[in-house]
């Protein structure tokens, strides 16, 4: 893509011009945008971009060991990851009300973010002068909250928002011209590989809000598991690019079930899939009963824990397509 290049060798002399001799923090959450954005400025400025990584303890199945082969590993890139699971999730416990788990997180992301980039800053005194961020076009015109109305928060978005004033420190925002797609073809130009470049988005706050009611370690274990089997269905029907997003939520009640002769008394799991361009409006996916019933019945058979599965068949609005 002949487009793509240009941009990318623009954008690369614009970050240098931009940054000089000063370092850069990027935090990386696994998604495309933050994605191609550490590679891009890498590519800029070598090592003196530094990648933090937060795993909140809300990641899918094998994330946090994916992003960091990845990045670390095939990239080279300077990566700090930094396990505080056992933080956030002691901050969420009998924590219930969707916006109060979100704002927890994102509260705690930011000190967390800040503590790693004190310690990233100058000969570990000061504090890196660059953040970067993978802050797309349709995030500029539209810097009311993605689900909000003109007024109404519906949902508080989950980003480092506040911490640059706080910390005063400058933007490096190289994706800001761009549209999603712009995104992944620069990602695909920049030999990013293409299971990355074309995943789905993955909301900040994680599986807290695919968890309704108390956030348990257990609950978390079940999810994980049954959005694996979930996911491999989709992409072994082929179906996953035709979905905007695609993920199971773990219900906070238990129903009766039987399995062999015995009764079972267990979790209720949800899956949701839906189509979208921007992910302001969405239908849910149409998938044949077929394939439903097989993901069921895989989920019921390989997971401890849960004996009964639904599908998830409200568009948005009036449903988002977060349950939380
Ligand atoms: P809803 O549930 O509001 O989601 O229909 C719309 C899109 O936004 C994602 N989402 C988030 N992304 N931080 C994010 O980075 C958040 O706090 C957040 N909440 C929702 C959601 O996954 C969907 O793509």
């Amino acid at each position: 893509d002949w487009g793509m290049k240009a941009y990318r060798d623009e954008s690369i002399r614009r970050i240098r011009e931009q940054v000089g001799s000063e370092k850069v923090i990027c935090g990386l959450s696994g998604g495309v945008d933050s994605s191609v954005a550490a590679v891009l400025i890498h590519e800029a400025i070598g090592d003196q971009l530094t990648c933090v990584f937060v795993d909140h303890g809300l990641l899918r199945l094998g994330e946090a060991e994916k992003v960091v082969t990845l990045f670390r590993d095939a990239y080279n890139i300077p990566l700090v990851h930094v396990d505080a699971s056992e933080m956030f999730l002691g901050a969420l416990e009998g924590v219930t009300d969707p916006e109060v788990k979100r704002k927890t997180i994102g509260k705690l992301f930011i000190d967390v973010f800040e503590a790693e980039a004190k310690k990233i800053g100058q000969d570990g005194t000061g504090i890196p002068a660059f953040l970067a961020q993978g802050t797309l076009y349709p995030d500029v015109i539209e810097s009311v909250s993605f689900t909000g109305g003109p007024s109404v928060t519906i949902k508080s978005h989950h980003n480092v928002g506040g911490l640059p004033e706080r910390m005063n420190m400058k933007l490096v925002e190289p994706l800001r011209e761009l549209f999603k797609d712009e995104v992944r073809a620069l990602g695909r130009e920049l030999g990013l590989p293409e299971v990355f470049v074309g995943r789905h988005p993955f909301p900040g706050p994680g599986l807290a809000i695919r968890c309704p009611g108390e956030i348990t370690r257990d609950k978390l274990d079940i999810l994980r598991l049954a959005d694996e089997i979930y996911l491999e269905e989709i992409r072994r029907h082929g179906l996953y690019d035709e979905i905007w997003q695609a993920f199971a939520v773990i219900l906070p009640v238990k129903t009766v079930g039987v399995m062999g002769d015995y009764r079972t008394y267990d979790y209720v799991v949800g899956l949701r899939a839906v189509t979208s361009v921007d992910g302001m409006t969405a239908d849910f996916y149409p998938f044949d009963m077929a394939f439903l019933g097989r993901v069921a019945t895989r989920i019921v058979n390989e997971v401890k824990g849960v004996n009964r599965v639904v599908y998830d068949v409200t568009s948005k609005p009036p449903g988002t397509i977060e349950w939380e």
